[in-house]
Order: structure tokens, then C-alpha cells, then sequence
């Protein structure tokens, strides 16, 4: 089977680590001869802007309709900034997440052996769960407005919208991503998490009450409910209680970013925007202008973000032999980091985003034969 990938590397170290992510998904298809991948790539973000005036393509919306998902790197660039302060690219990545409806951000948080983490003591058999972040309502939809007196901003306000569909589907997608998990390391039990203010918001107040409606269709998986200020705690003292932790856009934002810290930090973070209809991957880290052109940015948050593309593809088209290669990648970058030889500066290493890849690859051939 083909698959069509528009591949948007964006800014910064977008550039650096998703071209040699596909260097991994070239060598999946020549193992295996029973899918093929057709790459489309687009130039969008900060860097393009100042090179060309233009933020991204006009008809992206619709050229990524036509392909089955899209790899994303990350858009932002420091010196890309509209008159009116916005930074250029963030307008392209929302409008990718809103017009093609990816309402579900899928953020797996799973510590690997032989990843240092700051927090003492936390192994990798107690640190595996999911963050579903909704993300197409919440604090994103951008309405508000400013007000200036004179020449002076004096106020800024920002619509924070919650919706009954936004909620309901949301919560449905977590309690989804929790029946086919093993459970929280714990016990072993399957639980949605809610993740919220509802002590103070309204917003929030109904998303959990949609929370306790929903998960009456759902019996066997135990419903558990947190604070957002509490649970950023509970999660550094016992991440192992969770499984599928559901929330709101913005604290889904930063709590993911927060999680990051156990699984190894923000090189080691993938994501997958998804939809119904289509789905987008990325990984978290966004474009770390302070590293590019060094190549020493982590490639495995990306490489784990094109793992996710590729099982989020073989569920589409039930093809098991796509699902096989998704596999492989998980077991060669679990592998790599538990011999901890080649890793870049962020994991403690010395290695180049190259070096990385590079041994990926002979590890992938490795399993692959082994297998056969
Ligand atoms: C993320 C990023 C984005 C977000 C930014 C770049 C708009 O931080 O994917 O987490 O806030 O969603
Ligand atoms: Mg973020």
C-alpha cells in the first residue's frame, strides 16, 4: 500500500530533524516491500517568511486533505515577528489544527530504560501514560481583542470557548486511548484522568460534568478527577497512578511540557494531532533557534512522532505489515537508548542528529533480519 505524507519541516531544528526522520521511514519501506511512503514537501514558517514574504502556501489546507496525514516539525523563528508582534507560523500550525478538525493531541509520556531523568527514584516500569490535550477550542481560537486608549494598549482580553461537541469528543477519544492501554503501571487499571479548574472556571465546570456523563458508557475504566495546580504535583510524586489523563487546550499545553521532564525532556516527546478524518504528527519541542545549524537536536521525539504516524496510518487501512514497521521503530530507539552509546547533548551524549539516525538504522536492520 502508499501512503502520501506532506512533510512540513518548518523552522529551526524542524529542518534538521524531520529529514532525517524520513531517512527511517526510506529504509521501512525498502525492508519491507509491502508499503511505500510519497513525500510532498512544503516550506512554511518564520525562516520562509523572511526569505519570501509568504507565512506558507495558500492552498495547504487543501493539499494536506489530499495526502493521508502530515509530518510537521515546528514553526516560530525569533526574528519573524508581524508589525503587530505575532510571531510568524503560529497562525499556519492552528489553522492546520482547527480547518482539518485534528480535535485530539495525543501526548504519550513513556520513560525509557536507560534515560536519566531529574526526578530520583521513578523508573521506567512506572512512568507510561497518555495526555489527550483537546486542541481546537479552550484559550486557542484566538477571539478577543485589545484596547488602546491613545496610543497606549490599556487592556487585553482573550474568549476562552467550550463547547458541548468539543468536550464530548474529547473525553470519548480518552476513554478510547485508555480500553486499548494495559492500564496505569500501578495496578494495572485502566483510568481516565480529568484534568481541570473546575473549582473556579466555568469552562472547566462543564467539562467535567460532560466527563461524568460520558464515562457512564464506560463501566470498567475507573474515572479520576484532579485539579490542574494539584495534579502538577501528584504527577512528579506518582506518575505510575496514571494511564489516560484527558484536558483542557492550554493545560493540556502545559502540562505536557511539564510531563516532558519524566520521560527524558522534550527530545524524547512526540505528539499526534488527530482527527476523524486526518491526523498530523510533531514532535513537542518546537524549534530551539538557540541550537539550529549545530545538528545536535534530538531526533527521536520526531522519530517516535513518525512511529505514531505510521500506526495511526496502519489502523486507518488495517495494514499489519505498516503496523509491524511501527513497531520496529519503538524497539531500535528502546534499544539505542538502553545501550546509551550514541545520544545527543540533551540526553548527556556527544552525538550528532546524524549519528543518531545513522545508528537507528543499523539497529532497525539488525531487528529486521532477526525477525525474518
Ligand atoms: C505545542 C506548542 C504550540 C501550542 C505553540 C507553538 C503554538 O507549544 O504544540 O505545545 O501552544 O500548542
Ligand atoms: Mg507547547
Amino acid at each position: 500500500m502508499n501512503y502520501k505524507i506532506l512533510v512540513l519541516p518548518g523552522d529551526g531544528i524542524g529542518k534538521e530533524v524531520i529529514p532525517e526522520t524520513l531517512k527511517i521511514l526510506t529504509l521501512l519501506e525498502d525492508l519491507f516491500e509491502a508499503f511505500s511512503f510519497n513525500f510532498t514537501e512544503l516550506e512554511i514558517g518564520g525562516q520562509h517568511w523572511l526569505e519570501t514574504g509568504e507565512e506558507a502556501p495558500a492552498d495547504l489546507i487543501d493539499v494536506a486533505k489530499k495526502n493521508d496525514a502530515v509530518f510537521f516539525g515546528g514553526v516560530g523563528w525569533p526574528k519573524a515577528v508581524y508589525p503587530d508582534g505575532n510571531l510568524v507560523g503560529i497562525k499556519t500550525l492552528l489553522k492546520l489544527r482547527f480547518d482539518l478538525d485534528l480535535y485530539a493531541n495525543i501526548r504519550p509520556v513513556k520513560l525509557y530504560p536507560g534515560v536519566d531523568i531529574p526526578v530520583k527514584g521513578k523508573k521506567p516500569a512506572e512512568i507510561d501514560f497518555v495526555v489527550v490535550r483537546e486542541n481546537t477550542e479552550g484559550l486557542y481560537v484566538q477571539v478577543g481583542g485589545e484596547l488602546k486608549r491613545g496610543s497606549k494598549k490599556e487592556e487585553a482580553v482573550d474568549v476562552r470557548i467550550i463547547t458541548r461537541k468539543g468536550c464530548e469528543r474529547i473525553i470519548e477519544k480518552a476513554f478510547q486511548v485508555s480500553l486499548k492501554r494495559k492500564g496505569a503501571p500501578l495496578d494495572g487499571k485502566k483510568r481516565v484522568t480529568i484534568v481541570d479548574k473546575s473549582n473556579v472556571l466555568k469552562g472547566c465546570l462543564f467539562f467535567r460534568e460532560t466527563f461524568k456523563e460520558v464515562g457512564k458508557k464506560y463501566p470498567n475504566v475507573e474515572k479520576n478527577f484532579s485539579y490542574v495546580d494539584a495534579w502538577t504535583i501528584q504527577v512528579i510524586k506518582s506518575p505510575e497512578k496514571f494511564d489516560v489523563v484527558v484536558t483542557t487546550n492550554m493545560f493540556g499545553d502545559i502540562i505536557t511540557d511539564l510531563a516532558s521532564v519524566l520521560q527524558g525532556g522534550l527530545g524524547l516527546a512526540p505528539s499526534g494531532n488527530i482527527g476523524d478524518k486526518h491526523a498530523m504528527f510533531e514532535p513537542v519541542h518546537g524549534t530551539a533557534p538557540d541550537i539550529y545549524g549545530k545538528h545536535i537536536a534530538n531526533p527521536l521525539a520526531s522519530v517516535l512522532s513518525a512511529k505514531l504516524m505510521i500506526e495511526w496510518l496502519a489502523e486507518q487501512r488495517n495494514d499489519r505489515e505498516l503496523e509491524k514497521g511501527g513497531e520496529l521503530i519503538e524497539e531500535a530507539v528502546a534499544q539505542q537508548l538502553k545501550k546509551g552509546k550514541v545520544r545527543t547533548p540533551d540526553l548527556g551524549g556527544m552525538a550528532k542528529t546524524e549519528d543518531v539516525i545513522n545508528n537507528l538504522k543499523e539497529i532497525i536492520k539488525y531487528l529486521y533480519r532477526k525477525q525474518k
